[in-house]
């Protein structure tokens, strides 16, 4: 506890993914870039599965030129990705060739710290991220999602720690994606991974519920290395803490973070004209700013509780809230105490308003759940019952290997399908990612003009 805490500057990623739906332009990130290097963070997170997809979908930008343009100007800071294990930025599990090609692609065009998670925290699904990580010379952080149930121990997270460190990890961080980690929780958490860990300990949480700034300043004291936190503009709500309040905080401190206030101050100001913009489109939406401490009581994700609801007006049925909201921890259970992160929130919670409105447990069960019960998606933190399974999946085989296992080199044959179209590997890895979205952009990027009609593509993800 001698040492200067460190700060990752989430604002260019999560930030604005969590407050203005990841809508941040590159023209308006590339302005503040060189300033933001002068400060001494730790790294910039950039890129993440939301970043590229709204580059695509909703900006008519590339991805991957966005990241070298930052790069060139961020000639002193790391710059961060968040990678979905197996699934890289797409939603389903990518072939093993594919996620090697993406990995050293993304390293080759800029990004430092590959930040590797898995939603069940099945290791298997991140192993191949991380290796190629290390391969081509990127440092590897691999993640922990916190949740909280009966089998996620302190122990339990112990020993997820040591396993990742043993994969190679050069540092691992708790992502507590849905803001439920208590202060002292937390203190604990961090005590005791510090114990069993050589690697730095980074901590990475949500505002919603009005704890975090709490949980941050007691887990400096309990020795953590490195903070997430976005600059004020984009901060607060269902974003990280501001990085200003933390800085000042630990001023003069044995954890002083000796990061430059004026210059931080320049970037808040910076940003405040654009935060403005996306407020007057209303893009930037209040709600996102409402501290939300439900979110504790149910240890749901405060996006899960807003989806139910609009799940329930479509299908007239609001006044059956309460009941689903009971009903969503015993189907949570019955899986085996699932993390509720993308995309299993939506699946569980999907799951509890059917069993709620069907009148009948498991009458009706989506494919991806049953997918699931099949092994599918990786490891359930503790097995599914005979009963259970019988209810979901009959008397199917569950797979009980490591998923990618199952599918085949891909690469060559989505290079075949995207054809002349793209132009290099990293659009190829574009099509790869986002298949629907990705051939109208190929198509028209060299367009300008097109830029209003791929907003007007409405889809839902
Ligand atoms: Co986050």
């Amino acid at each position: 506890m001698k040492e200067r805490l460190k700060i990752t500057e989430t604002c260019l990623r999560d930030g604005h993914q969590s407050l203005i739906a990841t809508r941040l332009k590159t023209d308006e990130i590339l302005p503040i870039v060189e300033t933001m290097d002068k400060v001494g963070y730790n790294a910039l997170e950039v890129w993440g599965g939301a970043t590229f997809d709204a580059c695509i979908r909703f900006l008519n930008e590339n991805p991957w030129e966005r990241l070298r343009e930052i790069k060139k100007r961020a000639k002193n800071t790391k710059l961060q990705m968040l990678l979905r294990g197996q699934n890289l930025l797409g939603y389903r599990h990518y072939a093993d060739d594919v996620v090697e090609k993406f990995v050293e692609k993304s390293i080759k065009n800029g990004i430092d710290i590959i930040r590797i998670f898995d939603a069940l925290n099945d290791t298997r699904n991140i192993e191949v991220a991380a290796k190629a990580t290390k391969k081509y010379g990127g440092h590897c952080q691999l993640a922990i999602c916190y949740t909280i149930s009966p089998v996620h121990t302190v122990e339990y997270y112990k020993n997820l720690a040591i396993e990742l460190e043993k994969m190679g990890a050069d540092s691992i961080v708790i992502k507590d994606m849905a803001g439920i980690l208590l202060p002292e929780k937390g203190y604990e958490l961090v005590t005791e991974l510090k114990k069993v860990i050589k690697v730095p300990l980074e901590l990475h949480t949500h505002a919603t519920s009005g704890i975090a700034s709490m949980l941050y300043l007691r887990a400096v004291d309990a020795g953590v290395d490195i903070i997430d936190t976005a600059i004020s503009t984009f901060a607060g709500g269902t974003s990280q803490p501001a990085t200003e309040a933390l800085v000042r905080t630990l001023k003069g401190t044995k954890r002083d973070t000796g990061l430059d206030l004026t210059l931080l101050k320049e970037i808040a100001e910076y940003f405040k004209p654009i935060r403005k913009k996306y407020a007057d489109e209303k893009i930037l939406n209040m709600q996102a700013y409402y501290v939300e401490p439900s979110i504790l009581e149910y240890q749901l994700p405060g996006g899960m509780l807003s989806n139910l609801v609009s799940q329930l007006a479509t299908q007239n049925a609001v006044n059956r809230y309460e009941e689903v909201l009971k009903e969503i921890p015993k189907v949570r259970e019955d899986l085996g105490y699932p993390p509720l992160v993308t995309p299993l929130s939506q699946m569980v919670g999907t799951q509890a308003v059917l069993n709620v409105l069907m009148g009948e447990r498991y009458k009706m069960i989506p494919t991806e759940i049953k997918d699931y019960v099949r092994g599918l998606y990786g490891k359930p933190p503790v097995p599914i019952s005979d009963e259970i399974k019988r209810k979901i999946i009959g008397d199917e085989e569950v797979f009980t290997g490591r998923p990618a296992d199952l599918i085949a080199p891909e690469y060559e044959s989505l290079k075949k399908e995207i054809g002349s179209l793209a132009k290099t590997d990293e659009d190829v890895l574009i099509y790869a990612m986002f298949p629907k979205i990705a051939k109208p952009y190929l198509e028209n990027r060299d367009k300008p003009k097109i830029e209003k009609e791929i907003r007007n593509i409405n889809i839902v993800f």
